[in-house]
């Protein structure tokens, strides 16, 4: 079986922004769902399986001054650098599988759109829970957004595993509570559609 890194180095170098299922020029969705967090402008956010995503660079634009970006391609992230040009100066870029990930700060908002989905065993669902619930400061946030229920079963070529707000609730309530969640449609640029659920936890 092709190796997690190997399957997204090649995404990365085989394909452009608007060749990939999940690319959004704005992610409007994550941002109106950060907004209503109303963050300090330092406030600590780290985007989880950046890829292509222009999140950072938004809320760069938006004053936005302590943003990380982590994914296990560094292809991706070397598409970040230079897309950000000289502001990626100013955003920490990690290399890492997160689920090797040893976060050396707390955050006060971790995003996920579409990465936590691809992990499709027990162990590694179970070991991403436990690195969110450590890396969120007290009454910090994480914002997950996953494929529905009503959803693909695959993205990438690759399986995934469906969400419900139950489901994430299931999961996630030992150390967070549920704040907010709502069903997205995505369009994609193949004229296709993604259902996700977004969900909004609180760390306790
Ligand atoms: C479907 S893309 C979503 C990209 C971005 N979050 C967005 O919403 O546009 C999934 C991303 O997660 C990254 N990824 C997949 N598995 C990962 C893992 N185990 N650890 C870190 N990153 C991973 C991939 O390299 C890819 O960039």
């Amino acid at each position: 079986m092709e190796k997690r890194k190997d399957h997204w180095e090649n995404v990365y170098e085989t394909k452009d922004d608007q060749e990939v299922s999940w690319y959004q020029e704005i992610p409007v969705t994550s941002l109106d769902l950060i907004n209503s967090l109303s963050l300090y402008r330092e406030d600590s956010i780290i985007d989880i399986g950046r890829g292509n995503s222009n999140l950072v660079s938004e809320l760069y634009k938006k004053g936005f001054t302590n943003l990380l970006v982590l994914d296990i391609s560094s292809k991706s992230l070397e598409r970040t650098k230079s897309k950000l040009g000289r502001k990626s100066t100013e955003i920490q870029l990690i290399v890492s599988d997160i689920l090797e990930f040893q976060p050396s700060q707390k955050y006060s908002l971790w995003h996920d759109r579409a990465i936590f989905h691809f992990l499709i065993n027990e162990m590694d669902i179970s070991q991403y829970v436990n690195i969110v619930s450590k890396a969120i400061k007290k009454e910090g946030y994480l914002i997950i957004a996953t494929f529905s229920t009503s959803g693909r079963k695959k993205c990438s070529g690759l399986e995934i595993t469906q969400y419900s707000k139950e489901k994430l609730q299931s999961l996630f309530h030992e150390s967070f509570e549920l704040v907010q969640s709502l069903e997205d449609v995505h369009k994609t640029s193949f004229e296709t559609e993604q259902n996700f659920i977004y969900t909004i936890f609180k760390r306790k």
